[in-house]
C-alpha cells in the first residue's frame, strides 16, 4: 500500500481578493505535495475559502451585495487565481457548502450532547480583522497587535467551549513528539513556535472560548439554538475534516484501540472510508497569525470529539515589504497579478519560494524581485539552458547516471521533509552557478573545434546536469522543468524568461 501524505493550507477569508500572502502558502503547499507525489505517496492536497462571520458580513454589506453572491465571486477568484499558478489541489472546499454545514452543526451537537459546550455569557474585545477576542495585555495601545485597529467591545449570551480542562492533555501532546502519529502526537514546527505555545500553555490557564454569536447573521446557526450562529473559527478548522467528505460523526473515529483510527487497524477496506483514510494531515501549514488558535481551539475541539490529532503544524512567516506588514494605504503592497504578468507563472513561484527561509519573515519589494529575476532566471537557468542547447547541436550523446544525480536527489529530498524549500532551490541553483563556470572554464565552442573527445565530455556533463536540474525543479516550476526537457529533445529552445530591462512602479 502506498504511503498517504495529507497537506492542509488555511482556508482564506473572502473578504478581499486573493492577495501574495495567500499565494505563498499555496505555492508552498502546492510543491509540497507535488514533490511527495514524485515520491510515489498518495497525496491528497486541500484548500479552500472560509466564507462566514462578521467580516465577511461587514464586507458583503460594503459592497451592497446578498453575502452568498458575495463570498461566490470571491471564491471564484480564489480558484481562478490557483489556475493560473498552477495549483493541483484534490480538494477545494468552501464553508458556504451545504455538506459542510450540515458536519458542523452535527461536531456542534454532539459536543453539546457530551457537556463540552455550555450556554454562559462572555465579555471581551473583539477584533473583527482576526475574528478573535483579544486578551487586554495582547494589546499596544488599545488596538489589536495584528491589525492596529481599536477593538469592540462585546457582551453577549453565547455557548462556550470547555478549553482549561484538556489543557494538560494538550501540553503533552505538544511535547510527545514521537512517534508522532501512533501516539497522537501534535507537532509544531519551527522549533521555536512549539515553545512559544508551551510557554503560553504552561504560564496562563486557557479561558473558555465562545463558540457561538448571537449579533453575526451570517453564520451557521447553531443546531440547538437558532438564535444563535458558529463562531466563524470553529466552522473553519472543520473544513479540514469536511474537506475529506467527512459527515460530521464523530463515532467513525471511535475504536477500541484509540487513537488508532478504525481504518489501521487493518480490517476494513478503502471503499468504507474514502478520503478520510488520510486523516490526521502530516502538514498543516499555516501563517505565525494564526498560530495560537490552530495551536489551541483546533486540538482541543479534536479531543473533546476524540478524534487523532494532525500531526504537524508548519508554521511560516510573512512577506513584508520595506519591514512592513503590505498595504495599499502605505503603498507597499505587491500585487500577485503584476507578479504574474512580469514575471511568469513559474517566475512567480520561484520568486515566492526563494524569498527567505521559510519559517521566518521575508521582505520583498518589486525591483528587488526584478534584480533576482533578472539574476537567477533570465542569466541564471535561462541563459544555461539556451547556452547548452545551442552549444549541444546535433551531437548525440549517451547519458548515464552520475553520482550526482543521486547525491542531489537525496539532498532534495532531506531540505524538503524538513520543509527547507528555500534551501532546496538555494541548492538547485549552485548547480547552475557551477555550470556556469564550467562553461566559462572549458570554452566549449574553442573545444568543437579541436577537440572532438573533450568537446564530447564537457557536454554529456552539462546535458546530464540539466536533466538532472528539470528534474530537480518539478515541484517548484513544473513548466519550466517540462520546457528544459523537450529543448534537450528538440535541440532547440525558446528564451524562457525574457530579461527585465528595468522596473517602473506602475501602482501605488
Ligand atoms: N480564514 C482564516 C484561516 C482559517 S483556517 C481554519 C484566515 N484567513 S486569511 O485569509 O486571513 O489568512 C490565511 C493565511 O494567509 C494565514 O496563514 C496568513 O498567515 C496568511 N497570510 C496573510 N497575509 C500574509 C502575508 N503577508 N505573508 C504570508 N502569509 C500571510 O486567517
Amino acid at each position: 500500500m502506498k504511503k498517504k501524505f495529507y497537506i492542509t493550507t488555511p482556508i482564506y477569508y473572502v473578504n478581499d481578493k486573493p492577495h501574495i500572502g495567500h499565494a505563498y502558502t499555496t505555492i508552498a503547499a502546492d510543491a509540497l505535495a507535488r514533490f511527495h507525489k514524485l515520491q510515489g505517496e498518495e497525496v491528497f492536497f486541500l484548500t479552500g475559502t472560509d466564507e462566514h462571520g462578521l467580516k465577511i458580513q461587514k464586507s458583503a454589506e460594503e459592497a451592497g451585495e446578498d453575502p452568498q453572491k458575495f463570498v461566490d465571486e470571491i471564491s471564484a477568484e480564489f480558484r481562478d487565481l490557483w489556475e493560473k499558478l498552477g495549483i493541483q489541489y484534490n480538494h477545494f472546499i468552501r464553508t458556504t457548502n451545504p455538506s459542510h454545514k450540515k458536519a458542523v452543526q452535527k461536531v456542534l451537537r454532539t459536543l453539546y450532547e457530551k457537556k463540552a459546550i455550555y450556554k454562559g455569557e462572555y465579555e471581551g474585545l473583539y477584533c473583527v480583522a482576526c475574528e478573535q477576542f483579544r486578551q487586554e495585555n495582547e494589546l499596544v495601545d488599545g488596538r489589536c497587535p495584528d491589525h492596529d485597529i481599536v477593538l469592540e467591545k462585546v457582551k453577549e449570551e453565547c455557548y462556550l467551549l470547555k478549553m482549561a480542562d484538556i489543557q494538560s492533555e494538550l501540553v503533552k501532546r505538544i511535547e510527545n513528539r514521537e512517534p508522532a502519529s501512533l501516539a497522537g502526537g501534535f507537532r509544531i514546527e519551527p522549533e521555536r513556535y512549539k515553545r512559544e505555545v508551551l510557554s503560553f500553555l504552561k504560564n496562563e490557564k486557557l479561558k473558555d472560548i465562545s463558540i457561538s454569536r448571537k449579533n453575526v447573521k451570517w453564520g451557521i446557526p447553531l443546531p440547538f439554538d437558532k438564535e444563535h450562529t458558529t463562531y466563524v473559527w470553529a466552522d473553519a478548522f472543520l473544513n479540514y475534516l469536511t474537506g475529506l467528505e467527512w459527515d460530521g460523526d464523530a463515532n467513525f473515529f471511535q475504536s477500541p484501540t484509540f487513537p488508532l483510527p478504525r481504518w489501521n487497524r487493518g480490517n476494513s477496506s478503502k471503499s468504507d472510508f474514502s478520503n478520510l483514510s488520510f486523516w490526521p494531515p502530516d502538514i498543516q501549514l499555516i501563517g505565525k497569525d494564526i498560530l495560537r488558535v490552530h495551536a489551541t481551539i483546533w486540538p482541543i475541539m479534536l479531543m473533546h470529539l476524540g478524534i487523532p490529532l494532525p500531526k504537524m503544524l508548519y508554521v511560516h512567516g510573512h512577506i513584508l515589504s520595506r519591514g512592513r506588514k503590505m498595504s495599499k494605504t502605505l503603498g507597499n503592497a505587491i500585487f500577485i497579478d503584476e507578479m504574474l504578468e512580469k514575471f511568469g507563472v513559474d517566475g512567480t513561484r520561484y520568486l515566492l519560494m526563494s524569498a527567505g527561509t521559510f519559517g521566518e519573515d521575508v521582505d520583498m519589494t518589486m525591483e528587488r524581485m526584478v534584480e533576482k529575476y533578472n539574476a537567477d532566471l533570465a542569466n541564471g537557468l535561462g541563459n544555461l539552458v539556451s547556452r547548452v542547447v545551442k552549444l549541444v547541436g546535433n551531437l548525440q550523446l549517451a547519458i548515464s547516471n552520475s553520482d550526482l544525480i543521486q547525491n542531489s536527489k537525496f539532498k532534495i529530498q532531506n531540505y524538503l521533509t524538513d520543509l527547507e524549500i528555500n534551501q532546496a532551490l538555494e541548492y538547485i541553483w549552485g548547480i547552475i552557478r557551477e555550470d556556469d563556470k564550467f562553461i566559462e572554464e572549458n570554452k566549449p565552442w574553442e573545444l568543437a573545434k579541436k577537440d572532438e573527445k573533450k568537446f564530447q565530455e564537457v557536454m554529456k556533463k552539462l546535458v546530464s546536469d540539466l536533466r538532472l536540474i528539470a528534474d530537480l525543479l518539478v515541484p517548484f516550476m513544473p513548466n519550466t522543468s517540462e520546457k528544459i526537457k523537450k529543448a534537450l529533445e528538440e535541440k532547440k529552445v525558446e528564451i524562457l524568461f525574457p530579461r527585465i530591462k528595468h522596473y517602473t512602479e506602475t501602482r501605488n
